[in-house]
């Protein structure tokens, strides 16, 4: 394996926004949930003589967490970039890749889930894009909504492969790849 500079650019371009983009996933469930913020937000204010409504404290929690959700889709935009970039260079990369047909088992697999996180991050791109435009695309407020659903169900195959993949790299560069993850950091021979 040898990696061409363009392409190490787009795997470390790519992992950054991929994982952007999961810890605004994150926040999203957790720390900024507007379930859990407008419950604080109720107890709080009700705690200084200040009643408001569930329906009005989830306005004000929602509020709270659109500056940060902004990223999910400034982020999103990055995601397309790179995957028009990665389409690219599946036509034209001077990398030096092993044939498929002499790989191991175990790594013939691990190509394959490549193939499968591709396809993945495609289908979040587009069904991302189509959710963030409906209304230009006269889309209906319940199509986009079933197709969130779908959106954030296919989310959790990226949650499973990231940190498998890290994991993935980072033995088989103890073990029998030595120098695996420096050479798609300096693009040296592995
Ligand atoms: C931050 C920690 C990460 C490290 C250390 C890392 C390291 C590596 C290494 C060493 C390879 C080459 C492995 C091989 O030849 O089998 C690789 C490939 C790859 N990585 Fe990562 N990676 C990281 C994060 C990510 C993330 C977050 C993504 C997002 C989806 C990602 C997507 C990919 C893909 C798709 C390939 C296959 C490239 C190809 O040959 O087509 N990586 N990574
Ligand atoms: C790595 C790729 C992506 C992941 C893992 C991901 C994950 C998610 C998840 C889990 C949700 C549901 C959040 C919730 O309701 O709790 C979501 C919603 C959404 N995502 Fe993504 N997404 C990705 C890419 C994109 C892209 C490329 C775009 C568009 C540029 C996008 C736009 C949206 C929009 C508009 C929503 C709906 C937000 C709302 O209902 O307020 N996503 N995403």
């Amino acid at each position: 394996m040898k990696y061409s500079l363009q392409f190490r650019i787009w795997h470390w371009l790519n992992a950054i926004v991929v994982l952007g983009m999961l810890g605004t996933v994150f926040l999203r469930k957790t720390f900024l949930s507007w379930r859990t913020n407008s419950e604080i937000l109720m107890t709080q204010l009700s705690q200084m003589q200040i009643e408001i409504t569930a329906e009005e404290a989830k306005i004000l929690a929602k509020a709270v967490r659109a500056g940060m959700w902004e990223w999910h889709i400034i982020l999103g935009y990055a995601l397309v970039f790179l995957i028009i970039y990665r389409i690219f260079l599946f036509i034209s990369d001077s990398s030096e890749k092993e044939d498929f047909s002499s790989k191991t088992i175990h790594k013939k697999i691990v190509q394959i889930s490549y193939y499968i996180i591709y396809a993945v991050l495609l289908f979040m791109a587009a069904t991302g894009l189509i959710i963030h435009f409906y209304e230009e695309l006269s889309l209906t407020k319940e199509f986009a909504k079933s197709l969130k659903e779908i959106h954030e169900l296919v989310f959790y195959a990226i949650m499973f492969f990231t940190p498998l993949h890290i994991v993935g790299v980072i033995v088989a560069d103890l073990t029998d790849e030595k120098g695996l993850i420096s050479s798609m950091i300096n693009g040296k021979k592995s």
